[in-house]
């Protein structure tokens, strides 16, 4: 009997509804080559629902996605809807209620892809990026007093557990073993001085434990500098919640823009199911035009095939993508005129010869 994966789709806002169908033909196309069978259910959570409801998901949201293999999700947030009430509403409680404490983001230059940095071929750029993402700088923990007087006052809390730290940086240094051996933590310990000095001491600690792999780490300030001066130093970084996404935008930049780049949140335990989304957001500047780039969608769907355990079948996928980027179709950010269905049409056709 074929393996049947169930993935729950949220395609979201605005260019988020071009580029997933694009994701789902690409799987289509994955699945007939490689003998698997997908069943997929559409949710219309957005912020088109948020405005007719008052929620961006059902009260039972979570418990409808809950038996799930897989979230395939494109962006959301619109303008109309304040950006903390679409990421709030949906995105944050799906990463935290099912405990997808990774988030992981591939940074690879494709062939056929133009980087902004000079002298930079394809093997230069290849790293992961592995973010916390269940807590750190992302806290609910806070608040406001004497809200609309002089003396006004916000404060929010970083929350960093040793577990959550503990399992964020063990899954990074797995991750090494299978390529460089080489993991570099994202710090800031000499500004913010308790959480980072503690995420410092976890770092020494997990270390000890994977003696093969070689360590560094370097202030975020620094590094962001590294990634563009000397994206060849990395194989896997790792940092908290804040660092981590700040790096994530970073370092798809470099590999040749923010439309290709992936992302997947993960729930190693598979306890719950895992999300697949682009690292981009709805685009609204060109949604509704059909010129959004897939690729980072159908890359991420090629992370979903990964954790699905067809190593094989995200291969083909990625090689297909590569394909195409030195081939073309491409789409307007690629200086192409190709429409996001072009280009998607292509890379399915290219999974499936
Ligand atoms: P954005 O990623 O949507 O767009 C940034 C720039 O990149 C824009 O100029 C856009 O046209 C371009 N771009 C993005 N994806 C592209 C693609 N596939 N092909 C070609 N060009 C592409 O980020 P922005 O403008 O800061 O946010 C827009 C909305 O998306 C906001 O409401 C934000 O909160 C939300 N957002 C949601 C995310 C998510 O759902 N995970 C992530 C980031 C932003
Ligand atoms: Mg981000």
């Amino acid at each position: 009997m074929a393996k049947t994966y169930r993935v729950a789709v949220i395609a979201g806002d605005g260019i988020g509804r071009e580029v997933v169908p694009e994701g789902v033909v690409a799987l289509e196309a994955a699945a007939r080559r490689y003998g698997f069978t997908l069943e997929w259910r559409e949710f219309d959570w957005s912020c088109e629902t948020y405005a007719k409801t008052g929620r961006m998901m059902p009260e039972d949201g979570i418990d409808q996605l809950r038996s799930f293999d897989a979230v395939f999700l494109g962006a959301v947030g619109y303008p109309g809807v304040p950006d903390h009430v679409s990421l709030w509403g949906l995105l944050i409680p799906l990463r935290r209620h099912f405990q997808q404490y990774i988030n992981l983001r591939p940074v690879r230059l494709l062939a056929g892809v133009d980087t902004p940095l000079k002298n930079r071929a394809p093997g230069d750029i290849d790293f992961y990026v592995v973010r916390e993402n269940n807590e750190g700088e992302y806290s609910e923990i806070g608040g406001r007093l004497f809200a609309g007087t002089e003396n006004e006052m916000a404060m929010q809390e970083a929350v960093f557990t040793r577990r959550g730290c503990d399992r964020v940086m063990r899954y990074a240094f797995e991750l090494a073993k299978t390529r460089k051996k080489h993991v570099t933590s994202a710090t800031k310990s000499n500004g913010i001085i308790h959480t980072m000095p503690f995420w410092d001491e976890r770092f020494a600690a997990v270390k000890k434990d994977y003696p093969e792999v070689k360590t560094d780490q370097f202030h975020i300030d620094i590094l962001t500098a590294h990634f563009v001066r000397h994206p060849d130093w990395f194989d896997v970084v790792v940092g908290s919640n804040l660092f981590g996404d700040i790096l994530s935008d970073l370092g798809p930049a470099v590999a040749g823009g923010i439309g290709i780049a992936p992302s997947a949140n993960l729930n190693p335990e598979r306890k719950f199911p895992s999300m697949f989304e682009p690292v981009h957001g709805s685009a609204p500047d060109i949604a509704g035009r059909n010129i959004a780039n897939p690729i980072g969608t159908i890359w991420s769907a090629a992370l979903m095939l990964d954790h699905f355990g067809s190593p094989q079948a995200a291969r083909a996928v990625e090689n297909a993508i590569e394909l195409v980027c030195e081939k073309g179709p491409h789409t307007p950010d690629f200086g192409g005129k190709a429409s996001t269905q072009d280009m998607g049409k292509a890379i399915a056709a290219a999974i499936g010869s």
